[in-house]
């Protein structure tokens, strides 16, 4: 659940304006930490009221016991049913994105209402049915609404003073990537960086708002992704830093440009290495991104940029590699920081 951490100073009167504004979530309590207080706030509180750090509470404190999901749909299926409840789910801006099991699929209208209880300044609940294909689209179902929004499927994301806008029945959003976003969020200062695989701008504005990027080409190949990344650039007024390109990195990735590279993509990123050494300047820094098998980690994508390297004349450093998140059951998305001479 999301707080701004906000010196105890400042708390009372910023407090009052959040309550005003109808960002604070009036349900759980303000928290002592160190010197600063945690405000508890909504989902979408935006950038004017976020020059204090956004964090996630870890251990939120509710006035009173918030009802829990099994609360709110006990007596309305039987034990065994309350059983399949989901343990988590997403939320994105003020839209709920859950994954049920099959059985739970009779009483899933019931259960977005539930979940609109628990949190009310949501306007949605959709059903994930898993990321799909290339472009990496998700299938999407609505399960309710509030009555009378906008449109549903709509959501604006705030996630470390950045503002994600998107269609949740169009495009992604990976909740395991946050780490490696906000890392790449403090890299790139003053350099000219090269983004891949851009999608909505899940790296881009991270390094624009944050990492003090002189130029950022983000390139995209889906249409719907690129409409986002257009709108989030001018929603983070990152206009001036990031150039949004719609097309395919494999034709379009400029050469010998970059002082960095990001490849954040998975299962065939591989084949877009020569692409990714090609821009970078001698000294640049790659970013390559791949899931593999848990007992080829990280050798196998070590010994692929530094083959491609050779074929180009030139020479690969190693510099860290990091888990972003599992993928699958043996099967890990990680990432290979690496220097091309
Ligand atoms: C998995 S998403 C990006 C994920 C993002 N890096 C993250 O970590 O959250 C990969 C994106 O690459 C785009 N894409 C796939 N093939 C591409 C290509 N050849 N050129 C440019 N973009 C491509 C997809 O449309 C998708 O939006």
């Amino acid at each position: 659940m999301k707080a701004l951490l906000v010196p105890k100073e400042q708390a009372e009167d910023f407090r009052k304006q959040l309550l005003e504004a109808g960002y604070m979530d009036t349900r759980r309590r303000l928290k002592v930490r160190g010197d600063d207080l945690e405000i508890p706030v909504t989902g979408n509180v935006p950038p004017e009221f976020t020059n204090f750090p956004d964090i996630r509470q870890e251990k939120p404190e509710y006035y009173e016991n918030e009802p829990t999901l099994r609360d709110l749909m006990e007596g309305y299926v039987d034990g065994d049913t309350l059983d399949l409840l989901p343990g988590g789910w997403q939320i994105l801006g003020d839209v709920v994105i859950v994954s049920l099991h099959p059985d739970l699929y009779p009483v899933r209208s019931m259960l977005g209402d539930a979940m609109l209880t628990m949190y009310p300044y949501c306007k949605s609940v959709y059903l994930d049915g898993g990321i799909e294909g290339e472009l990496r689209r998700p299938t999407r179902e609505l399960i309710t609404a509030q009555d009378g929004g906008e449109n549903p499927a709509l959501a604006v994301h705030t996630e470390n003073g950045c503002r994600f806008k998107l269609d949740v029945t169009k495009v992604m959003f990976s909740k395991g990537n946050l780490n490696e976003r906000m890392r790449m969020g403090k890299l790139g200062m003053g350099e000219v960086v090269v983004d891949m695989f851009a999608g909505i701008g899940y790296f881009t504005i991270h390094m624009a708002v944050h990492g003090g990027a002189a130029r950022i080409i983000a390139i995209e190949l889906n249409p719907e992704s690129h409409h986002y990344l257009v709108e989030n650039t001018r929603l983070n007024r990152v206009e001036d830093i990031v150039e949004p390109i719609l097309g395919d990195c494999a034709k379009k990735t400029p050469i010998a440009v970059a002082d960095r590279v990001v490849m954040g993509y998975v299962g065939s990123t591989h084949h877009y290495l020569p692409q990714g050494i090609g821009a970078l300047k001698p000294g640049g820094v790659l970013h390559y991104h791949e899931t593999v098998p848990e007992k080829l980690m990280p050798e196998r994508a070590m010994e692929r940029i530094r083959t491609e390297a050779q074929v180009q004349g030139r020479k690969a450093e190693i510099l860290d590699w990091r888990k972003v998140k599992k993928y699958a059951p043996g099967v890990w998305h990680v990432v290979v920081d690496a220097r091309i001479n």
